[in-house]
């Protein structure tokens, strides 16, 4: 019995797209995608969701938390995947999925990181600092911003003349879109494992 998955957006959806990708490809074989909730009416992730025929639902302020909650349960959810997901969840929220919920944030955690570090924001940090390494942290979700147990971790190059727009798109390419399908599986295998167990 696959873990059942949503996945929580709010803009283009790359990340998304990673994901429905890699489950195209059978490298998810614990878990399958079956909603996708945005709190952005206008999320492109939304389209990409309809095009590959995945539920979804739009949850927006006030209750936000509450619609989305509803949403989760009428689907059976099982696994939370935060996707470039704009809204930070309560201590309440968080708590009724205890390590069933999981981030991608791209920096390499404890880097950069934290109430403020979000988009683009984390990579003019990181070249405003000088680092010369960066890359993308999937981590657990708990009510501290991008505070949970770490899963997985890519380090990239940073290069001379990076714009922090290049800058994301490498982080991306070479490291957010490879880590969350795979942590996806791992953690999804987890909670199949203790279903059965
Ligand atoms: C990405 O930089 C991601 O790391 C961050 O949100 C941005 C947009 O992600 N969490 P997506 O294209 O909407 O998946």
């Amino acid at each position: 019995m696959r873990t059942r998955i949503a996945v929580l957006v709010s803009g283009g959806g790359t990340n998304l797209q990673a994901l429905m990708d890699a489950q195209a490809r059978g490298e998810i074989p614990s878990g399958e995608i079956v909603l996708v909730v945005s709190n952005n009416p206008n999320a492109y992730a939304l389209e990409r969701a309809k095009r590959a025929g995945i539920d979804t639902a739009v949850c927006t302020r006030p209750d936000m938390e509450r619609k989305i909650l509803s949403a989760l349960s009428e689907h059976g959810i099982e696994m939370v995947i935060l996707a470039g997901f704009m809204a930070i969840l309560s201590k309440d929220f968080v708590s009724r999925y205890p390590d069933r919920i999981i981030n991608i944030h791209p920096s390499l955690i404890p880097s950069f990181c934290g109430e403020g570090f979000y988009g683009l924001r984390v990579h003019r940090a990181a070249l405003d600092y000088g680092v010369k390494v960066t890359g993308a942290t999937v981590h657990y979700v708990n009510e501290i911003p991008d505070g949970g147990r770490i899963i997985c971790q890519k380090a990239v190059d940073i290069q001379d003349g990076d714009t922090p727009e290049a800058l994301q798109r490498r982080v991306m390419e070479q490291a957010e879109w490879l880590l969350l399908p795979r942590a996806a599986e791992i953690v999804a295998n987890r909670i199949r494992l203790e279903k059965i167990s």
